[in-house]
């Protein structure tokens, strides 16, 4: 069956284009309904190429005219299909001139130029470019580009693209034109336009070589006063590349605009990136410090795609990590960098790490499982996925541990050196890397071609006689979608060993060249089985294993109860020392909810508890790093090491751990609470920002003592709240207070109490926010993910005259909230959560598929459900497949998770 809807694309099909394009130049008549668009290329044949046709893919477009080398293009020459125009027996060299019209305030999937409160805005990556004319819409095909935009200059007075600004002017009837020509070749998908009413903030910095730039931030009126953050990050940015990578911007001008209708977080293309309002807008009235942070990561990442991505790109769409693998590297190295201290990296490395695990982990074990370089695809927007970005980044981060520091500034080097302004392979990188260090690294290609999270069991012995220690691993690879055979893989393993007293032995490894002084050694694991020696251990060790988490793998070992508590304590690597902990609440949780399966008494020890009391209570640590230890693993961490997934079990377990570690602490909690208010002017610096996070969690696990104390001390932080993090912190904390759900009459009262309270604020708040998007979408997460918010809950707040679907963010605040973080509501016994999940998923395809398609990954995980669930599951999975105009965005998921 070959429709539409399910043509696979295969990596090992690649071949090059058969025309090169060296020019393109573009004229766009802005109209909202009737935009017109004329693009004039110059093209030579590729003599490597065998195909004699020349391809030009197209989407929704009205072809006005063609014309090839000044001649009206005869109707025979040429074919058009849905997807494509092919001109049979070209000449070698032509000019085509195109003229195509659309039709972009129809255009609801934000791919292409679509409008967006009345402005004009372009989203071409991966395929949105043949949206807009016909063109070899292909990243190896990259050219110089000029483009001259009209439009009517009441309504559209600021005109934007790549590059430079070279011409502007007034035209008759009111219009104007402003012209734009990018100096770099680029592949299609880097072109951008913009055009509307916004106003900017500017600022001119002067580079490393001594040549100036201009930095623009664009924005809506009312947001000139959100933009600083933006600003500082784009510069801190600039300064960072060039220090750390000796890479300069290469532009006279540099722009960020801002848009509230967008698909993703932000786009990179050149000169003019364009982002989610998300990603921009920030003070303290309206963002949180994640905001802050979030933004500043984008910033850079985008920033630093100028380099790793749009200099250097991508030769077909299985390379994507080749950028963004790369470029979430260097965008997480960027805000390591920024924090400086060694404690701050680690608390971003945790994050990082949660992250990988909360969703890479289960996407790498599920239908949708890929590996970073993928071998197929049906829609490549489907794998702009964790995988690609996130564990494509510890791809890249393994370089840097078995490189180093300045072999991997080398194999950079080299790499610009070898590509600059080509389209290049994954290998190409890899070859990079290995040749600028003499190093063979043709096993660590298995990153990129095996799917699956590694396991790596590790045993040790020592011999008190020898004062010799070993260390053996095995490692193994699950079986994937699609893969079932694995070979091993070069895996960086950085260890250290503890002595009794906590502090790091010196380590010399019969088998690591490693010098023999450091405390922190990377062993490197190649076979399926291997065994280190260690030579002169005067004592019984505790290993600390994967150092900073040195490879994307899941270790098992069999640590005691002391072993962990002892890494807890005293582990000079933060990383580890976190990662004891998560260990030590992991083991309780999974007996926890074994428990609630049985119908046993659930209880938990106060050795687990006395671990936490004292890393809540040393106040030698970061609060940010306190902060992390006292964060339990989540739901789906839970369920990724269970066989079969009883949400509601876990639920109860996990909810019993918080509520019996409040009983206990409730005291240190308080003080925790207290002793990191926060006061002065806002700052989102690492350590404030450290701080009211501490604070914050405080906070709520304090709710979990069903008191009016407790409570209260939630409802005058909301009051008094002097930013958002502490404002949203409150009620994300009253919302979710026990005292709430407390069912004995006793507590009536105050029940009736907090519920007043609660209503109140989300009220006050709503009518504070009204007109902020960003806030009010959190408003409608903070529902959605609310353990009291049922499927009934959630019928009415999608009804609520602020909620629309049209708009992603607004659309992910409420329903990706409920479909991925509020558990117990979304897996309702009676299956009308997923009901309620298919009809929004259906819905939202036909507005935008691309937000539909994310919807859709959270059945993903199906098979692992306890079979009354699953059986719900499956139905709903149905619903989606057989209803009318699904896209291939949002089937390929659907079949995937069907057919596992
Ligand atoms: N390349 C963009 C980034 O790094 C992401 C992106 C890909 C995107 N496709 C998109 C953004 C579509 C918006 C819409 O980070
Ligand atoms: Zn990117």
């Amino acid at each position: 069956m070959r429709t539409d809807n399910n043509i696979t694309i295969f990596r090992k099909d690649y071949t090059p284009p058969s025309f090169w394009v060296d020019t393109v130049e573009m004229g766009f008549d802005l109209d909202p309904k009737a935009t017109h668009v004329t693009t004039r290329t110059t093209l030579r044949r590729n003599t490597d190429s065998k195909e004699k046709e020349l391809v030009l893919f197209g989407e929704g477009l009205k072809l006005v005219q063609i014309r090839m080398n000044g001649q009206k293009l005869a109707r025979t020459a040429y074919q058009i299909d849905k997807h494509s125009l092919r001109i049979f027996n070209p000449p070698d060299n032509i000019t085509l001139d195109i003229e195509t019209q659309i039709n972009p305030i129809k255009n609801t999937s934000l791919n292409g130029l679509y409008v967006s409160n009345g402005n004009f805005f372009t989203q071409c990556e991966a395929e949105g470019f043949r949206k807009i004319t016909y063109f070899q819409d292909r990243p190896d095909v990259m050219a110089k580009y000029t483009v001259m935009l009209r439009a009517d200059k009441k309504k559209y007075p600021v005109l934007l693209s790549n590059g430079n600004l070279i011409e502007e002017g007034k035209l008759s009837g009111g219009r104007h034109y402003a012209k734009w020509e990018d100096p770099f070749k680029k592949p299609s998908y880097l072109f951008a336009l913009v055009a509307g009413k916004l106003v900017c903030q500017e600022e001119k910095i002067k580079l490393k070589s001594g040549r100036k730039a201009l930095l623009q931030v664009w924005v809506e009126k009312g947001n000139l006063d959100k933009t600083q953050h933006a600003m500082d990050s784009l510069q801190n940015s600039i300064f960072w590349d060039e220090q750390r990578f000796g890479l300069e911007l290469d532009l006279d001008r540099f722009m960020i605009v801002a848009v509230s209708d967008f698909n993703m977080g932000a786009m990179e293309n050149k000169g003019l990136n364009i982002f989610n309002t998300k990603y921009v807008l920030a003070n303290a009235k309206v963002a949180t410090d994640a905001d802050y942070a979030g933004i500043e990561s984008v910033v850079g990442h985008e920033y630093f795609h100028n380099w790793t991505g749009n200099r250097v790109t991508c030769r077909d769409w299985f390379q994507l990590s080749l950028k963004e693998g790369l470029t979430v590297f260097r965008d997480q190295e960027f805000s390591a960098d920024m924090i400086g201290t060694n404690s701050g990296r680690a608390v971003n490395r945790i994050a990082d790490v949660r992250m990988l695990r909360q969703a890479q982990f289960p996407e790498d074990a599920g239908p949708m499982s890929h590996p970073v370089r993928p071998e197929s695809y049906v829609e490549i927007n489907n794998f702009y996925s964790v995988t690609v970005y996130e564990k494509g980044a510890e791809v890249v981060r393994m370089y840097y541990t078995l490189l180093g520091h300045e072999g991997f500034r080398k194999g950079m080097d080299l790499y610009f050196k070898r590509h600059d302004e080509q389209a290049v392979t994954c290998d190409d990188f890899r070859a990079a890397m290995a040749d600028a260090n003499g190093r063979d690294l043709t096993q660590f290609e298995r990153w990129y071609s095996q799917a699956g999270t590694p396991r790596l069991k590790v045993s040790t012995t020592y011999d008190a006689a020898k004062k010799t220690y070993e260390i053996s691993f095995t490692q193994s690879c699950p079986a994937t979608a699609g893969q079932s055979k694995k070979l091993p893989f070069h895996i960086p393993v950085a260890v250290g060993l503890l002595n009794a007293a906590g502090q790091d032995m010196s380590l010399k490894c019969q088998e690591q060249a490693n010098p023999t002084d450091s405390t922190t050694l990377v062993l490197e694991v190649t076979k399926a089985k291997q065994v280190f020696h260690f030579t002169n251990v005067k004592e019984r060790p505790t290993p600390s294993i994967l150092r900073n988490f040195s490879a994307p793998v899941e270790v098992e070992i069999n640590y005691s109860d002391e072993d962990l508590a002892h890494l807890l304590a005293h582990d000079s690597d933060a990383f580890n020392r976190w990662e004891a902990g998560q260990r030590l609440a992991m083991r309780r949780l999974l007996k926890l909810t074994a428990a609630v399966q049985a119908g046993k008494p659930l209880e938990l020890d106060t050795m687990f508890i006395d671990a936490l009391s004292k890393t809540l209570n040393d106040t030698t640590l970061d609060a940010a790093f306190r902060e992390q230890v006292l964060t339990l693993p989540s739901a789906t961490n839970i369920a990724e090491q269970l066989k079969v997934i009883d949400p509601h079990a876990i639920q109860t377990a996990r909810h019993f751990m918080r509520s019996e570690i409040t009983r206990h602490l409730k005291d240190d909690l308080l003080t925790a609470y207290e002793s990191n208010l926060t006061n002065g002017k806002y700052s989102p610096d690492a350590e404030s920002t450290g701080k009211r996070a501490l604070k914050n969690l405080a906070l709520s696990y304090l709710q979990e003592w069903p008191q009016d104390s407790t409570f209260d001390l939630a409802h005058i932080q909301y009051k008094n709240a002097k930013n958002m993090t502490d404002r949203i912190g409150a009620l994300s904390s009253m919302i979710n207070a026990a005292i709430l759900s407390q069912k004995d009459s006793a507590s009536k009262s105050a029940r009736k109490a907090a519920q007043l309270a609660l209503d109140g604020a989300l009220k006050d708040f709503y009518n504070a926010f009204k007109n902020e998007a960003l806030v009010i979408d959190k408003w409608f997460t903070l529902q959605g993910s609310a353990a009291s918010t049922d499927v009934k809950k959630m019928r009415q707040l999608l009804k609520h005259p602020a909620f629309t679907l049209t708009n992603p963010n607004r659309a992910r605040s409420l329903i990706f909230a409920f479909c991925n973080a509020n558990p117990a509501q979304f897996h309702a016994a009676d299956g009308s959560g997923y009901a309620l999940w298919a009809d929004l998923v259906i819905q939202l395809n036909a507005i935008n598929p691309q937000v539909a398609a994310r919807l859709a990954r959270s059945l993903d995980r199906w098979k692992k459900y306890t079979p009354a669930l699953q059986e719900h599951m499956k139905t709903a999975l149905e619903k989606v497949a057989s209803a009318k105009n699904i896209s291939k965005d949002v089937l390929e998921i659907i079949n995937k998770a069907l057919a596992a």
